[in-house]
């Protein structure tokens, strides 16, 4: 039994993943023997609605100067962001004289707009290497992690914001209250601080529940956001999907009554209460339809291997960490996965070790079947693979939402 880490009540656990590793923590021959694990177990909470992990790695075994993730691999994502800061600046009228903060900035590839567009602003990235190639762009970067004390010197130093920003981040941290507190006084009276995360609602509807893994403490929906932003004299006032991650969500906060509450938010809410995503028996049903995944892939690697046939993956994503470590999947089922992200590449996937090589590798090695781990990016991985894919015959194996072998 544990108390929820947003309203403190009693949460009980409706999925074990078992030990799990660091999701993007790679790993060399060497360091086999000494990998840490955590026991990877998530919550409903029947009170405030937040779905969230029982235990999280500390914050430093996963955001350091080795982190992995490079947001800017993906073409696609630039676009996104681009996109982003527009809207916000359409909202906000932002330019020379505002102030614009981004929480988890990463590479840069959101706070490279700032710089384009001459807006003043500051980038909080904790993770070094990335926190870097950010600053070689341009952007004004703090190498810390936000919470209340961070907001308290970015005011000092600063200004209040007119728009907070932050994609992918909100769900990695658990001291949410320390983070909200920080907005709260961060946030100029009309600001708006807007995150997107991956949604539960798609979670649900996909059984994407690779979306679960060190990294993701919560997963938020209009309901847990709205309760959060209440309980901090905040409001969540629009909302609007996206297609990003497997689908996600932004959630639009201000101060309260600062800003109009669109209709968007009462939508959300009842095709939430629709989806049953208030209700602690959609998740008991949610772990079913994870293990028809889970007997289903291996049936189809197992069946695959036995023939004799060339499989590789697609992809060294942090969600495949939980997807190849809960299932089984190993070096023998699975021989390689393919990643354009130097770091990763010449060592071994978090538990399972399979090898990760690079995309040249990948083209040279004429696969059978090619598992989409990155399934999340589909769209651009399968346009950019169709020709290669066809000449030599190969398919796609995608498992989200079910098993399936795809033509190329
Ligand atoms: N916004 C980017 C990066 C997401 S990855 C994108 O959407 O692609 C998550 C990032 O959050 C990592 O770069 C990590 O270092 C950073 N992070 C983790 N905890 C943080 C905190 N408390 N404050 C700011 N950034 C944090
Ligand atoms: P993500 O799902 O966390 O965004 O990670 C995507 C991973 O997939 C990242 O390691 C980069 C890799 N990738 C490729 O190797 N090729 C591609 O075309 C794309 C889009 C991503
Ligand atoms: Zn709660």
């Amino acid at each position: 039994m544990k108390n929820c880490l947003i309203c403190q009540t009693n949460i009980d656990v409706f999925m074990d993943f078992g030990q799990q590793p660091i999701a993007n923590g790679f790993v060399t021959k060497e360091q086999f023997d000494d990998e840490y694990f955590f026991h990877m177990q998530t919550a409903f909470c029947p009170k405030c609605t937040m779905v969230q992990l029982i235990e999280q790695p500390d914050r430093e075994k996963m955001f350091h100067e080795n982190y992995a993730f490079f947001s800017s691999t993906s073409n696609y994502m630039v676009k996104h962001f681009a996109a982003f800061v527009e809207d916000m600046t359409s909202r906000q009228n932002l330019g020379t004289n505002s102030f614009a903060v981004e929480i988890g900035c990463n590479d840069g590839i959101l706070s490279q707009n700032f710089v384009k567009a001459g807006i003043p602003h500051l980038g909080v990235e904790p993770s070094k290497n990335v926190a870097e190639i950010a600053r070689s762009k341009g952007v004004n970067v703090t190498t810390e992690f936000f919470d209340k004390a961070l907001a308290e010197t970015a005011i000092k130093n600063y200004k209040k914001a007119d728009a907070i920003f932050s994609a992918n981040v909100m769900c990695h941290i658990p001291y949410m209250h320390s983070v909200f507190e920080g907005i709260k006084i961060l946030l100029d009276e009309n600001g708006i601080f807007a995150f997107e995360d991956p949604y539960l609602g798609d979670i649900i509807q996909k059984t994407s529940f690779d979306q679960i893994y060190d990294e993701h403490v919560f997963f938020f929906s209009a309901h847990s956001v709205s309760y959060l932003a209440n309980m901090h004299g905040l409001e969540l006032f629009d909302i609007a999907p996206q297609i990003t991650h497997g689908g996600s969500m932004r959630y639009y906060i201000a101060h309260k009554d600062a800003k109009p509450l669109s209709q968007n938010v009462s939508k959300q809410l009842q095709f939430e209460k629709e989806l049953g995503l208030d209700e602690g028996k959609t998740f008991t049903a949610f772990n079913a339809k994870i293990d028809k995944i889970k007997s289903d892939l291996i049936t189809l690697l197992q069946k695959l291997h036995n023939e004799g046939k060339k499989v590789v993956a697609y992809g060294a994503t942090s969600k495949s960490t939980t997807t190849a470590n809960y299932f089984g999947i190993t070096p023998e089922l699975v021989q390689f996965v393919s990643d354009t992200t130097p770091i990763k590449q010449g060592k071994y996937t978090p538990g399972m070790h399979i090898p990760v090589v690079s995309h040249e590798t990948f083209v040279a090695s004429e696969p059978d079947y090619v598992l989409l781990f990155a399934w999340n990016h589909a769209k651009e991985i399968m346009e950019n693979e169709a020709a290669y894919m066809k000449n030599r015959g190969a398919k796609w194996i995608m498992y989200i939402p079910q098993v399936e072998i795809v033509e190329a």
